[in-house]
């Protein structure tokens, strides 16, 4: 008898040992496994969401499959935020943002379209550092005759009687990259309305340098406008042009 009480005994410990183990060690092993369990999990639902699209492809009709594919979440590569037929645009560059802001309120107020030039290669922060003198910006704003490359100036201006044209000032001046621009379209017929967003410089000869390099085009004095602009201010600045 006192065998098996010390056998039993014995049994119970080991027993208890095991059911210690496991729980001492509950972070890691367990964690693991329901790592696993997750990845599992998710290849299954992986598996099953592809085993889904083909079900559902091949439950397709021919006519269902022949239906041209819906492009509303086709990412905008000309420029427009939207094009609806105005007779006013807004066209800017912005390297940093400000510009743009006060381009959309532009476009908001007048009902314009508006379209976004974008460098062929993009200004990064190292070369927008207008304290360092071999940053792009300085060397590109120290040559008057540079002229950047634009990705995508497809903007056909044909059906437009105002443009507006906006861009940061840059040591007094537009970024070389609007002379581009300017140069390459025929303003004959149109007003265009320079403005400009700035650190605290007026927009200076920026507007007619641009004027006398596009050499077309009925070109008003424009402005530098604050970046926090509202859209009645834009408004009362509108309604001080005409
Ligand atoms: C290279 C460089 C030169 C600048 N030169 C001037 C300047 O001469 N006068 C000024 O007031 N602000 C200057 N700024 C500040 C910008 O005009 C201002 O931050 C502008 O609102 C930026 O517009 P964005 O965000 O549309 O690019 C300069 C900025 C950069 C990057």
């Amino acid at each position: 008898m006192k065998k098996v009480i010390i056998s039993l005994a014995a049994v119970f410990c080991m027993l208890g040992f095991t059911a210690c183990g496991n729980t001492d060690n509950s972070s890691s092993p367990a964690a693991d496994t329901s790592a696993q369990t997750q990845a599992d999990l998710q290849g299954t639902e992986s598996q099953q969401t592809e085993q889904s699209a083909e079900v559902t492809e091949s439950e397709q009709s021919d006519e269902e499959k022949a239906a041209p594919e819906q492009t509303a979440e086709q990412p905008q590569t000309d420029g427009f935020d939207e094009n609806t037929g105005a007779d006013t645009i807004v066209v800017y560059f912005s390297a940093t943002g400000t510009t743009k802001g006060v381009a959309e309120r532009i476009a908001s107020v007048t009902n314009a379209d508006i379209y976004e030039l974008i460098p062929a290669e993009l200004y990064s922060d190292a070369d927008l550092d207008w304290n360092d003198k071999n940053s792009r910006t300085t060397i590109e704003m120290n040559d008057p005759n540079v002229r950047p490359a634009i990705a995508n100036d497809t903007v056909d201006l044909d059906g437009y009687t105002t443009v507006y044209i906006g861009y940061p000032i840059w040591w007094g001046d537009a970024p070389r990259m609007m002379s581009t621009f300017v140069e390459a379209h025929d303003f004959d017929g149109k007003t265009v309305i320079p403005f400009c967003t700035s650190g605290g410089s007026g927009i200076g000869r920026s507007g007619s340098n641009l004027a006398s390099q596009a050499g077309s085009g009925n070109w008003l004095d424009g402005n530098r406008l604050d970046a926090n602009i509202s859209e009645s201010e834009i408004q009362d600045w509108i309604n001080g042009m005409n």
